[in-house]
Parts: C-alpha cells; structure tokens; sequence
C-alpha cells in the first residue's frame, strides 16, 4: 500500500543526490573553495605574525629563511597537515578554526618562501583523519540529530533542500567557517577540511534519521 509513496520518495532523495555529487565534482574540479579566501599575506600578518614574528614558544620566525627551509625540508604537503592538525605548541589552525586549509597553505608558502612565492590555488594538504560516519556520530550529532538550535536534521531532506541550492561546496565551507549558531569546525580547530567534506556528505546521504 505505501510502495508508491515510498519510490516517490526514494527517487526524488536519489537525484538530490545526484544533484549534490554532481556539484561536488563541479566544485571541486573548478576550484578547491569558493571565493572570498583571503591571500596567505593576509593571514600571515593577522593571524601567524601572533607567534611568528616574535618567535614565541620556539615558533620559526618569519623572514628566518634558514629554520624555514629546514623545516620545509619534508615537503609542503607535511609542513602544511602539521599547521593544520596542530603540532606541538603549533595549535591547529593557528587556534583560528575558521581558516581553511586552502588559506593555511597559502599561509605556509608566505612564511617558507618569505613571501616570494604566489598564493596556491589548491590546499597543499587537507589531511583525511576521520570517516565522515565516525565524526558524524562523535560530534555533529549532537545537534544534527534532534535539530538543535536549528541544525538540519540527518535523514530529513527537506531540512538540507533549501541549504543543497548553492552546492556541497558551500556546505563545507559553512561547517569550516561556522555558519549561524553552528560553531566554525563544529569547535575542533584540528579537524581538516577533508574530515568536514566526509562528514557533511555523510549526512547528506542519509536516507533515514540516525
Ligand atoms: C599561538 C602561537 C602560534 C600561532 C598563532 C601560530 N603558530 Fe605556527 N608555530 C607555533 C610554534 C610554537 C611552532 C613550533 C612548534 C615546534 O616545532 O615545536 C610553530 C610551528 C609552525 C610550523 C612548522 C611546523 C613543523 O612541522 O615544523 C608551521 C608550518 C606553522 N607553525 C604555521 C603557522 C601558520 C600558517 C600560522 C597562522 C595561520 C601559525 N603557524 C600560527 C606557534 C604558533
Ligand atoms: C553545537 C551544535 C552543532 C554541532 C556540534 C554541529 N552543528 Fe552543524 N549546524 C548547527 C546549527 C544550529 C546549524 C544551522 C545554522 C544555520 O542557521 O545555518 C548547523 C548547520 C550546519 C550546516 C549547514 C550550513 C549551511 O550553510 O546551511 C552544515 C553543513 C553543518 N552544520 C555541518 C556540521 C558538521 C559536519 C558537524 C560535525 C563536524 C556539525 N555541523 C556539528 C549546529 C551544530
């Protein structure tokens, strides 16, 4: 008796689906992140210049091209997941969660290159750390379940509908940035992009309520 209802449904969930893969890819493929990502420059004086400048807690400062190009001696890619996730007395993110990782990349080429080198157009790392289910379940949940101030519900569609219209793009940068009552990387600065990409699209992809 219900089956007819229940396809409707299925099929109109399938190709918002398809609908938010296929802007995924489209985003993705054209740029890592939307714009408005502010020049590594930018950050560097605002945020980096903090501990950098002074060299507080052993922090490399900036213009020591020599303790840079020593550190940088792992590769970018590496130099880059440790500003991200935090190293020692690097907090991640330089404590400013809602850096991207596209804007702490461009970040770290400024201080490295002591700031020859261009903006990258692409984050040298976003470190995947968590399955987006797991993340979901430890953290996001706690508001995307029940709703909570707001929060799109998981398995309610037509809670993300209205949200899906610019693209899961723009999802993720709202979970990076903090969007309203939702706070920036839902408050853990070491999370990566990728770990809030995998998270968003999880649930997004959930065909019932957890
Ligand atoms: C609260 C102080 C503080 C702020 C703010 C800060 N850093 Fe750091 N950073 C440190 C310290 C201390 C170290 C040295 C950690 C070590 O190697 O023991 C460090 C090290 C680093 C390293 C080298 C990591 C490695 O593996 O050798 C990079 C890259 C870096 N910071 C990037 C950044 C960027 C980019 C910003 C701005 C977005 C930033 N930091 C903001 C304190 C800070
Ligand atoms: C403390 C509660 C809380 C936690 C934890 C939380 N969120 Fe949210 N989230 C919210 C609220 C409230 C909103 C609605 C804000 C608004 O009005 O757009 C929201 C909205 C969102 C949106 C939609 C943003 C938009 O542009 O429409 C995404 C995507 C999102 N959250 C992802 C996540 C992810 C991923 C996690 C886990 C890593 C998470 N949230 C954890 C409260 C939370």
């Amino acid at each position: 008796m219900n089956i007819p209802k229940l396809r409707r449904s299925t099929s109109c969930r399938l190709s918002l689906l398809a609908l938010a893969l296929s802007s995924m890819l489209h985003f993705q493929s054209a740029l890592a992140e939307p714009a408005q990502a502010r020049t590594g420059k930018q950050v560097v004086e605002t945020v980096c210049a903090g501990c950098h400048e002074s060299g507080k807690d052993g922090a490399p400062k900036i213009g020591d091209r020599a303790e840079w190009s020593k550190r940088a001696s792992v590769g970018l890619g590496i130099l880059t997941e440790h500003a991200i996730t935090g190293v020692r007395k690097m907090p991640a993110h330089g404590s400013r969660a809602e850096l991207s990782d596209l804007e702490m990349s461009r970040a770290v080429a400024f201080m490295v290159s002591g700031g020859k080198a261009t903006d990258p157009t692409k984050p040298y790392s976003s470190p995947s750390q968590v399955p987006g289910g797991d993340l979901v379940k430890a953290r996001c949940s706690e508001c995307h379940t029940t709703g909570k101030n707001g929060a799109p519900r998981i398995g309610h569609m037509e809670d993300w509908k209205p949200r899906l219209q610019s693209g899961v793009e723009n999802l993720v940068m709202s979970a990076v940035r903090g969007h309203k009552a939702m706070p920036a990387r839902a408050g853990m600065a070491n999370l990566s992009d990728a770990d809030l990409r995998a998270a968003v699209v999880f649930m997004l992809v959930q065909p019932k309520p957890l």
